[in-house]
Protein backbone atom coordinates (compact mmCIF):
# COMPACT_ATOMS: atom_id res chain seq x y z
CA UNK A 1 0.00 0.00 0.00
CA UNK A 2 3.03 2.31 0.68
CA UNK A 3 3.93 1.91 -2.50
CA UNK A 4 0.76 2.92 -4.17
CA UNK A 5 0.33 6.13 -2.31
CA UNK A 6 3.88 7.38 -2.67
CA UNK A 7 3.61 6.80 -6.57
CA UNK A 8 0.20 8.91 -6.52
CA UNK A 9 0.00 12.51 -7.60
CA UNK A 10 -3.20 13.06 -5.94
CA UNK A 11 -3.89 15.46 -2.29
CA UNK A 12 -4.66 12.60 0.48
CA UNK A 13 -6.30 8.94 0.59
CA UNK A 14 -8.23 8.16 4.23
CA UNK A 15 -8.90 4.41 4.85
CA UNK A 16 -10.84 2.75 7.13
CA UNK A 17 -10.93 -0.46 8.56
CA UNK A 18 -15.41 -1.22 9.12
CA UNK A 19 -14.67 -3.79 11.59
CA UNK A 20 -18.39 -5.15 11.65
CA UNK A 21 -18.40 -6.24 7.98
CA UNK A 22 -14.17 -6.84 7.50
CA UNK A 23 -14.70 -4.21 4.45
CA UNK A 24 -12.28 -1.83 3.28
CA UNK A 25 -12.87 1.61 2.63
CA UNK A 26 -10.70 4.09 0.44
CA UNK A 27 -11.28 7.83 0.00
CA UNK A 28 -9.15 9.11 -2.66
CA UNK A 29 -9.27 12.82 -2.91
CA UNK A 30 -6.89 13.25 -5.93
CA UNK A 31 -7.67 17.45 -6.36
CA UNK A 32 -9.55 19.57 -4.93
CA UNK A 33 -8.11 22.12 -7.06
CA UNK A 34 -11.86 23.23 -9.40
CA UNK A 35 -14.04 22.75 -6.51
CA UNK A 36 -14.91 19.98 -4.08
CA UNK A 37 -13.90 16.32 -4.86
CA UNK A 38 -16.54 14.51 -6.34
CA UNK A 39 -17.12 11.37 -7.49
CA UNK A 40 -19.05 8.03 -6.97
CA UNK A 41 -18.70 5.47 -4.12
CA UNK A 42 -17.86 1.82 -5.92
CA UNK A 43 -18.53 -1.21 -4.10
CA UNK A 44 -16.63 -4.27 -4.77
CA UNK A 45 -15.12 -7.68 -3.64
CA UNK A 46 -11.60 -7.30 -4.38
CA UNK A 47 -8.52 -9.87 -4.14
CA UNK A 48 -6.79 -7.72 -1.73
CA UNK A 49 -7.54 -4.51 0.18
CA UNK A 50 -4.38 -3.13 -1.72
CA UNK A 51 -6.42 -3.86 -5.03
CA UNK A 52 -9.21 -1.78 -3.64
CA UNK A 53 -6.67 1.10 -2.50
CA UNK A 54 -5.19 0.95 -6.37
CA UNK A 55 -8.68 1.38 -7.43
CA UNK A 56 -9.49 4.22 -5.50
CA UNK A 57 -6.54 6.04 -6.68
CA UNK A 58 -6.72 5.44 -9.93
CA UNK A 59 -10.37 6.18 -10.73
CA UNK A 60 -10.50 9.65 -7.83
CA UNK A 61 -7.83 10.84 -10.90
CA UNK A 62 -10.04 9.75 -13.20
CA UNK A 63 -12.93 11.78 -12.10
CA UNK A 64 -9.93 14.80 -11.31
CA UNK A 65 -9.39 14.56 -15.02
CA UNK A 66 -13.03 14.07 -16.23
CA UNK A 67 -14.47 17.55 -14.61
CA UNK A 68 -11.44 19.03 -16.09
CA UNK A 69 -11.78 18.19 -19.38
CA UNK A 70 -15.29 19.32 -19.56
CA UNK A 71 -14.91 22.57 -17.40
CA UNK A 72 -16.94 21.64 -14.45
CA UNK A 73 -16.32 23.34 -10.86
CA UNK A 74 -15.27 20.13 -9.64
CA UNK A 75 -12.15 18.19 -8.30
CA UNK A 76 -11.68 14.67 -7.98
CA UNK A 77 -12.52 11.94 -5.35
CA UNK A 78 -13.58 8.76 -5.40
CA UNK A 79 -15.03 5.64 -2.57
CA UNK A 80 -13.88 2.77 -2.89
CA UNK A 81 -15.57 -0.04 -0.43
CA UNK A 82 -13.39 -3.46 -0.93
CA UNK A 83 -16.44 -5.99 0.99
CA UNK A 84 -15.16 -9.64 2.03
CA UNK A 85 -16.94 -12.40 -0.50
CA UNK A 86 -19.40 -13.34 2.00
CA UNK A 87 -21.11 -9.82 2.54
CA UNK A 88 -24.19 -9.94 3.50
CA UNK A 89 -27.34 -7.72 2.21
CA UNK A 90 -28.38 -7.29 5.58
CA UNK A 91 -25.06 -5.96 6.56
CA UNK A 92 -25.55 -3.42 3.54
CA UNK A 93 -27.18 -0.52 6.12
CA UNK A 94 -25.03 -0.16 9.11
CA UNK A 95 -22.21 0.07 6.34
CA UNK A 96 -23.38 2.50 4.65
CA UNK A 97 -24.48 4.59 7.83
CA UNK A 98 -20.95 3.93 8.82
CA UNK A 99 -19.69 5.04 5.29
CA UNK A 100 -22.22 8.16 5.63
CA UNK A 101 -20.44 9.32 9.28
CA UNK A 102 -16.99 9.38 7.32
CA UNK A 103 -17.61 11.63 4.49
CA UNK A 104 -19.51 13.68 6.88
CA UNK A 105 -16.10 13.82 8.79
CA UNK A 106 -14.05 14.87 5.66
CA UNK A 107 -16.50 18.33 5.97
CA UNK A 108 -17.32 18.75 2.62
CA UNK A 109 -14.18 18.24 0.54
CA UNK A 110 -15.62 15.46 -0.57
CA UNK A 111 -19.32 14.51 -2.33
CA UNK A 112 -20.46 11.10 -3.61
CA UNK A 113 -22.94 9.37 -5.69
CA UNK A 114 -23.87 6.28 -6.60
CA UNK A 115 -21.46 4.04 -8.97
CA UNK A 116 -20.55 0.57 -9.87
CA UNK A 117 -22.13 -1.64 -6.81
CA UNK A 118 -24.19 1.25 -5.35
CA UNK A 119 -27.73 2.39 -6.07
CA UNK A 120 -29.66 5.69 -5.50
CA UNK A 121 -31.15 3.47 -1.80
CA UNK A 122 -27.69 3.52 -0.82
CA UNK A 123 -27.02 7.12 -0.92
CA UNK A 124 -30.40 7.26 0.58
CA UNK A 125 -28.80 5.83 3.43
CA UNK A 126 -25.66 7.53 3.72
CA UNK A 127 -28.25 11.07 3.34
CA UNK A 128 -28.80 9.79 6.66
CA UNK A 129 -25.40 10.26 8.02
CA UNK A 130 -24.01 13.15 5.94
CA UNK A 131 -25.60 16.06 3.23
CA UNK A 132 -22.60 15.47 1.03
CA UNK A 133 -24.03 12.68 -1.12
CA UNK A 134 -26.16 13.17 -3.98
CA UNK A 135 -27.61 10.73 -6.40
CA UNK A 136 -30.51 9.95 -3.78
CA UNK A 137 -34.23 8.11 -4.84
CA UNK A 138 -36.69 11.07 -5.74
CA UNK A 139 -38.31 9.93 -2.23
CA UNK A 140 -35.38 11.47 -0.66
CA UNK A 141 -35.30 14.51 -2.71
CA UNK A 142 -32.85 12.94 -5.14
CA UNK A 143 -32.94 13.96 -9.03
CA UNK A 144 -33.90 9.98 -9.85
CA UNK A 145 -31.88 7.84 -12.38
CA UNK A 146 -29.02 8.79 -14.38
CA UNK A 147 -29.14 6.62 -17.48
CA UNK A 148 -31.49 9.21 -19.75
CA UNK A 149 -28.95 11.92 -18.96
CA UNK A 150 -26.10 9.75 -19.45
CA UNK A 151 -27.84 8.96 -23.03
CA UNK A 152 -28.35 12.40 -23.57
CA UNK A 153 -24.85 13.15 -23.53
CA UNK A 154 -23.77 9.87 -25.60
CA UNK A 155 -26.59 11.27 -27.80
CA UNK A 156 -24.83 14.86 -28.34
CA UNK A 157 -21.36 13.11 -28.74
CA UNK A 158 -22.14 10.86 -31.51
CA UNK A 159 -23.66 14.23 -33.49
CA UNK A 160 -20.39 15.95 -32.69
CA UNK A 161 -18.21 12.97 -34.20
CA UNK A 162 -20.52 12.23 -37.26
CA UNK A 163 -19.93 16.47 -37.78
CA UNK A 164 -16.35 16.12 -37.38
CA UNK A 165 -15.89 12.70 -39.49
CA UNK A 166 -18.72 13.35 -42.26
CA UNK A 167 -19.33 16.76 -42.22
CA UNK A 168 -22.96 16.60 -41.10
CA UNK A 169 -24.25 16.37 -37.72
CA UNK A 170 -27.38 15.08 -39.12
CA UNK A 171 -28.10 11.34 -38.09
CA UNK A 172 -31.02 11.12 -40.57
CA UNK A 173 -30.17 7.66 -42.16
CA UNK A 174 -26.90 7.09 -40.48
CA UNK A 175 -26.49 3.77 -39.56
CA UNK A 176 -25.73 2.99 -35.91
CA UNK A 177 -24.95 -0.21 -33.82
CA UNK A 178 -25.61 -0.39 -30.05
CA UNK A 179 -24.36 -2.56 -28.02
CA UNK A 180 -26.16 -2.82 -24.77
CA UNK A 181 -29.85 -1.47 -24.36
CA UNK A 182 -29.59 -1.30 -20.80
CA UNK A 183 -30.50 1.95 -18.69
CA UNK A 184 -28.28 4.10 -21.29
CA UNK A 185 -28.05 2.44 -24.48
CA UNK A 186 -32.06 1.67 -24.21
CA UNK A 187 -32.71 5.23 -24.18
CA UNK A 188 -30.02 6.16 -26.48
CA UNK A 189 -31.86 3.79 -29.16
CA UNK A 190 -35.01 5.43 -28.53
CA UNK A 191 -33.18 8.66 -29.13
CA UNK A 192 -31.46 7.85 -32.13
CA UNK A 193 -34.82 6.86 -33.85
CA UNK A 194 -36.29 9.78 -33.39
CA UNK A 195 -33.55 11.70 -35.03
CA UNK A 196 -33.99 9.67 -38.20
CA UNK A 197 -31.02 7.01 -37.72
CA UNK A 198 -30.98 3.78 -38.79
CA UNK A 199 -29.69 1.30 -35.52
CA UNK A 200 -28.91 -1.50 -35.29
CA UNK A 201 -28.30 -3.28 -31.47
CA UNK A 202 -26.84 -6.32 -30.12
CA UNK A 203 -27.14 -7.15 -26.35
CA UNK A 204 -26.92 -10.59 -24.09
CA UNK A 205 -30.18 -10.68 -22.45
CA UNK A 206 -33.10 -11.96 -25.18
CA UNK A 207 -35.14 -10.58 -22.54
CA UNK A 208 -34.09 -6.98 -23.16
CA UNK A 209 -33.73 -7.30 -26.77
CA UNK A 210 -37.02 -8.39 -27.47
CA UNK A 211 -38.95 -5.17 -26.68
CA UNK A 212 -37.09 -3.14 -29.18
CA UNK A 213 -37.06 -6.01 -32.26
CA UNK A 214 -41.42 -6.74 -31.08
CA UNK A 215 -42.14 -2.91 -30.33
CA UNK A 216 -39.53 -0.93 -32.31
CA UNK A 217 -38.90 -2.93 -35.12
CA UNK A 218 -35.50 -2.85 -34.70
CA UNK A 219 -32.96 -5.00 -36.19
CA UNK A 220 -30.70 -7.29 -33.69
CA UNK A 221 -27.33 -8.42 -34.39
CA UNK A 222 -25.86 -11.34 -32.35
CA UNK A 223 -23.29 -10.15 -29.93
CA UNK A 224 -20.32 -11.67 -31.69
CA UNK A 225 -21.24 -10.12 -34.60
CA UNK A 226 -21.35 -6.95 -33.43
CA UNK A 227 -18.26 -5.85 -34.33
CA UNK A 228 -17.82 -6.68 -38.03
CA UNK A 229 -21.68 -5.01 -38.67
CA UNK A 230 -21.68 -2.58 -41.34
CA UNK A 231 -22.79 0.68 -39.63
CA UNK A 232 -20.97 4.03 -39.44
CA UNK A 233 -21.06 4.49 -35.80
CA UNK A 234 -20.75 1.85 -32.97
CA UNK A 235 -21.89 2.64 -29.45
CA UNK A 236 -20.50 0.69 -26.93
CA UNK A 237 -22.77 0.75 -24.04
CA UNK A 238 -22.68 -2.58 -22.06
CA UNK A 239 -19.27 -3.57 -20.50
CA UNK A 240 -15.92 -2.03 -20.12
CA UNK A 241 -12.52 -4.02 -22.36
CA UNK A 242 -14.40 -4.71 -25.82
CA UNK A 243 -11.81 -2.48 -27.66
CA UNK A 244 -8.49 -4.68 -27.92
CA UNK A 245 -6.70 -6.49 -30.51
CA UNK A 246 -9.27 -9.01 -31.76
CA UNK A 247 -11.87 -6.82 -32.10
CA UNK A 248 -10.79 -3.55 -33.53
CA UNK A 249 -9.16 -5.07 -36.75
CA UNK A 250 -12.97 -6.65 -37.45
CA UNK A 251 -14.80 -2.70 -37.10
CA UNK A 252 -16.42 -1.60 -40.07
CA UNK A 253 -17.94 1.79 -38.13
CA UNK A 254 -15.61 5.21 -39.09
CA UNK A 255 -16.82 6.06 -35.35
CA UNK A 256 -16.41 4.64 -31.53
CA UNK A 257 -18.55 6.76 -29.28
CA UNK A 258 -20.68 5.30 -26.30
CA UNK A 259 -20.96 5.13 -22.52
CA UNK A 260 -19.40 2.15 -21.61
CA UNK A 261 -16.99 3.14 -18.85
CA UNK A 262 -12.60 1.53 -19.86
CA UNK A 263 -14.11 0.31 -23.35
CA UNK A 264 -10.34 0.50 -24.15
CA UNK A 265 -8.58 -3.45 -23.23
CA UNK A 266 -5.23 -1.49 -22.50
CA UNK A 267 -4.08 2.32 -23.22
CA UNK A 268 -1.98 0.97 -26.53
CA UNK A 269 -5.30 -0.10 -27.79
CA UNK A 270 -5.81 3.50 -29.19
CA UNK A 271 -3.15 3.53 -31.59
CA UNK A 272 -4.55 0.03 -33.45
CA UNK A 273 -7.99 2.40 -33.57
CA UNK A 274 -5.88 5.21 -35.09
CA UNK A 275 -4.33 2.80 -37.38
CA UNK A 276 -7.81 1.76 -38.69
CA UNK A 277 -8.77 5.58 -39.10
CA UNK A 278 -11.22 4.96 -36.69
CA UNK A 279 -12.23 8.14 -34.45
CA UNK A 280 -12.58 7.22 -30.62
CA UNK A 281 -14.28 9.33 -28.59
CA UNK A 282 -12.91 9.55 -25.29
CA UNK A 283 -15.24 7.35 -22.68
CA UNK A 284 -15.09 9.36 -20.34
CA UNK A 285 -15.85 12.60 -22.00
CA UNK A 286 -19.11 11.30 -23.53
CA UNK A 287 -20.17 9.53 -20.16
CA UNK A 288 -20.43 12.68 -18.06
CA UNK A 289 -24.21 13.55 -18.76
CA UNK A 290 -25.67 11.31 -15.43
CA UNK A 291 -23.35 12.50 -13.58
CA UNK A 292 -23.69 16.47 -14.53
CA UNK A 293 -27.25 15.62 -14.64
CA UNK A 294 -27.38 14.70 -10.96
CA UNK A 295 -24.64 16.72 -9.66
CA UNK A 296 -26.21 20.07 -11.43
CA UNK A 297 -29.28 19.35 -10.12
CA UNK A 298 -28.38 18.36 -6.78
CA UNK A 299 -25.91 20.05 -5.81
CA UNK A 300 -24.77 23.24 -8.12
CA UNK A 301 -28.90 23.79 -8.02
CA UNK A 302 -28.69 24.10 -11.82
CA UNK A 303 -32.24 24.86 -13.59
CA UNK A 304 -32.94 21.88 -16.12
CA UNK A 305 -32.31 24.07 -18.94
CA UNK A 306 -28.84 24.70 -17.36
CA UNK A 307 -28.35 20.65 -17.16
CA UNK A 308 -29.77 20.30 -20.54
CA UNK A 309 -27.15 23.01 -21.63
CA UNK A 310 -24.15 21.17 -20.28
CA UNK A 311 -25.33 18.05 -20.88
CA UNK A 312 -25.19 19.68 -25.18
CA UNK A 313 -21.83 20.56 -24.24
CA UNK A 314 -20.33 17.09 -24.19
CA UNK A 315 -20.55 16.99 -28.28
CA UNK A 316 -18.63 20.91 -28.14
CA UNK A 317 -15.91 19.94 -25.92
CA UNK A 318 -15.54 15.97 -27.99
CA UNK A 319 -14.91 18.30 -30.88
CA UNK A 320 -12.30 20.50 -29.29
CA UNK A 321 -10.40 17.51 -28.37
CA UNK A 322 -10.84 15.86 -31.96
CA UNK A 323 -9.76 18.97 -33.37
CA UNK A 324 -6.23 18.84 -30.46
CA UNK A 325 -5.83 15.48 -31.54
CA UNK A 326 -5.78 16.26 -35.15
CA UNK A 327 -3.25 19.54 -34.66
CA UNK A 328 -1.15 17.58 -31.94
CA UNK A 329 -0.93 14.44 -34.15
CA UNK A 330 -1.84 12.38 -30.76
CA UNK A 331 -4.76 10.23 -29.64
CA UNK A 332 -8.32 11.33 -28.91
CA UNK A 333 -7.52 10.22 -25.21
CA UNK A 334 -3.97 11.69 -24.97
CA UNK A 335 -5.93 15.26 -26.58
CA UNK A 336 -8.46 15.09 -23.83
CA UNK A 337 -5.72 14.61 -21.12
CA UNK A 338 -4.14 17.45 -22.38
CA UNK A 339 -7.32 20.14 -22.50
CA UNK A 340 -7.80 18.43 -18.92
CA UNK A 341 -4.58 19.28 -17.52
CA UNK A 342 -4.56 23.21 -19.70
CA UNK A 343 -7.61 23.51 -17.89
CA UNK A 344 -6.33 22.56 -14.08
CA UNK A 345 -3.12 24.28 -14.48
CA UNK A 346 -4.61 27.54 -15.39
CA UNK A 347 -5.84 27.22 -11.43
CA UNK A 348 -2.60 28.17 -9.00
N1 LIG B 1 -25.96 4.59 -15.97
C1 LIG B 1 -25.20 5.67 -16.09
O1 LIG B 1 -25.64 6.80 -15.83
C2 LIG B 1 -23.77 5.54 -16.57
C3 LIG B 1 -22.90 6.63 -16.43
C4 LIG B 1 -21.58 6.52 -16.90
C5 LIG B 1 -21.16 5.34 -17.49
N2 LIG B 1 -22.04 4.28 -17.59
C6 LIG B 1 -21.53 3.05 -18.23
O2 LIG B 1 -22.35 2.73 -19.36
C7 LIG B 1 -22.50 1.32 -19.50
C8 LIG B 1 -23.98 0.95 -19.52
O3 LIG B 1 -24.58 1.40 -18.30
P1 LIG B 1 -26.09 1.00 -17.96
O4 LIG B 1 -26.45 1.77 -16.76
O5 LIG B 1 -26.94 1.08 -19.19
O6 LIG B 1 -25.90 -0.54 -17.59
P2 LIG B 1 -27.02 -1.70 -17.62
O7 LIG B 1 -26.50 -2.78 -16.76
O8 LIG B 1 -28.37 -1.13 -17.36
O9 LIG B 1 -27.01 -2.18 -19.15
C9 LIG B 1 -25.95 -2.87 -19.75
C10 LIG B 1 -26.52 -3.77 -20.84
O10 LIG B 1 -25.44 -4.37 -21.55
C11 LIG B 1 -25.76 -5.74 -21.80
N3 LIG B 1 -24.51 -6.47 -22.01
C12 LIG B 1 -23.62 -6.93 -21.09
N4 LIG B 1 -22.58 -7.54 -21.70
C13 LIG B 1 -22.81 -7.43 -23.04
C14 LIG B 1 -22.09 -7.83 -24.20
N5 LIG B 1 -20.92 -8.47 -24.12
N6 LIG B 1 -22.63 -7.57 -25.43
C15 LIG B 1 -23.80 -6.93 -25.54
N7 LIG B 1 -24.52 -6.53 -24.47
C16 LIG B 1 -24.04 -6.77 -23.24
C17 LIG B 1 -26.54 -6.15 -20.57
O11 LIG B 1 -27.33 -7.29 -20.83
C18 LIG B 1 -27.39 -4.90 -20.32
O12 LIG B 1 -28.61 -4.94 -21.04
C19 LIG B 1 -21.71 0.70 -18.34
O13 LIG B 1 -20.41 0.41 -18.79
C20 LIG B 1 -21.64 1.83 -17.32
O14 LIG B 1 -20.50 1.73 -16.48
C21 LIG B 1 -23.31 4.37 -17.17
Amino acid sequence: MESLIESWDGEFVVSYFDRPTGAWIFIGVHSTKLGVATGGTRLKTYPTPSAGLEDALKLSKGMTLKWAVLGLPRGGGKGVIAVPEDFADEDREGLFLRYGELVEKLGGIYETGPDLGTSSSDMDIISRKTSHVFGTSPEAGGAGGSGPATASGVFSAIKASCEYRFGDSSLDGRKILVQGVGGVGGELVRMLREAGAEVLLTDVEQERVKQFKDNLGIQYVEPEKAYEADCDVFSPCAVGGILNETTIPRLKAQIVCGAANNQLGKLSDLKLLRARGVLYAPDFVVNAGGAIYLLGLEKLKWSREKVEEEIRRIGDTLKSVYKEAETSAITTEEAALQIAERNLSKVS
